[in-house]
């Protein structure tokens, strides 16, 4: 049976839970495609790389596995993969260095997926010219409401639609700040049960001033819309300065605050906002609690498509989910 090898760099929360993922999916991939999936390199940043030709077992991972002296850009550059998941951490301000190890997978002919949002933020078009080049797949599904299908729906099931806007809840952190609050508990105290449910990180800020929101709209307008935009071009408000008062005042007027993200073309330009933003209890936004999430998809052809993401145990399945759908896309097209 053909064998795929795949190279994770990064190997925290998304690649163990994709590595995990994988395994119980793996007579699924035998029967479907038949193939044998094999994790034959794992790079991190604090442990150096683990590789292993035969394959490397995820129940298995010993720290003795890993050579201290292997970073990942080595492990890139020796090719000795078909598919590389890029699942390092994301660097909002420059896409880095998710961006150039993706470049040197794709210019040695690799496969890449990630759930890596920053590389499609800054970089994407560059690398998906690259990709068609090579002749291989660059996928991302991951990237924006985790392992819902927002990229493959439009890219396979709204075939000839043009995308005129996109909009939508994308921060749940943000989602869930706000709708704590709306239960009377204070800011402060909302960011910590988030903390303590896991969701939530140690430094909040680039949620709550906006930033995770404008880069995932700016990869949905770069790949959906066909644009050139990156996250600091976005018009950005975050929730940081919403205070009690506000949301008692937009209750009594039978409203929500809700942190919109919009993205359209005007004028030949692209225009992106994240805003907090007044909704009729009533509206789709208004009914979205705690850590759902959704986008709303215009097209020419058949108006408005909206995807939403609900909560799910394990929260992190979803995002593996993401990355194994892209795996199997690559399995499915390229044989
Ligand atoms: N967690 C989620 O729910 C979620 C959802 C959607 C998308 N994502 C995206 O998925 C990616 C991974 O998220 P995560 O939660 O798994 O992050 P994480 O738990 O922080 O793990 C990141 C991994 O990358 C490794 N790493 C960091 N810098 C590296 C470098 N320069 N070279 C090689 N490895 C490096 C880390 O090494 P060490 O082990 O040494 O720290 C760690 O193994 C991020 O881009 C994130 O935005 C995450």
């Amino acid at each position: 049976m053909k064998k795929v090898r795949i190279a994770l760099t990064g190997y925290g929360n998304v690649g163990q839970a994709f590595a995990r993922m994988l395994t119980r999916k793996k007579d699924y991939i035998r029967e479907t495609f038949g193939a044998e999936p094999l994790i034959t390199a794992i790079c991190t940043k604090s442990r150096g790389a683990a590789v292993c030709p035969d394959g490397i077992d995820p129940e298995r991972v010993t720290d003795d596995m890993f050579d201290r002296s292997a970073d990942a850009m080595t492990v890139i550059r020796s090719g000795e993969y078909d598919v590389m998941a890029e699942l390092t951490p994301i660097n909002i301000m420059t896409g880095q260095p998710a961006a150039d190890h993706i470049r040197t997978a794709l210019l040695l002919g690799k496969h890449v997926i990630t759930a890596n949002k920053g590389p499609i933020a800054w970089h994407y078009r560059e690398l998906r010219d690259l990709a068609v080049k090579q002749g291989v797949q660059f996928r991302y599904e991951a990237t924006v409401m985790d392992g819902t299908p927002v990229y493959n729906l439009t890219q396979e099931t709204l075939m000839g639609c043009r995308i005129t806007e996109v909009s939508g809840i994308f921060n749940a952190t943000t989602n869930f700040i706000l709708t704590e609050m709306e239960r009377g508990v204070s800011f402060e105290d909302a960011v910590e049960e988030g903390r303590r449910q896991g969701f939530v990180e140690a430094d909040p800020s680039m949620d709550v001033d906006g930033w995770d929101a404008a880069a995932k709209l700016t990869a949905l307008m770069n790949v959906l819309m066909d644009v050139r935009i990156t996250p600091d071009q976005i018009d950005r408000t975050g929730i940081a300065d919403i205070t009690k008062d506000d949301i008692d005042e937009a209750a009594k007027a039978g409203k929500r605050i809700k942190l919109i993200c919009r993205g359209r073309v005007e004028d030949g330009r692209p225009v992106g906002t994240v805003k907090p933003t007044l909704v009729d209890r009533d509206s789709l936004p208004a009914i979205m609690d705690a850590t759902s999430s959704y986008v709303t998809i215009d097209t020419d052809l058949m108006g408005a498509t909206t995807v939403i993401e609900e909560p799910f145990e394990p929260e992190i399945d979803h995002t593996a989910y993401g990355v194994l759908s892209d795996l199997l896309r690559v399995l499915k097209t390229c044989g």
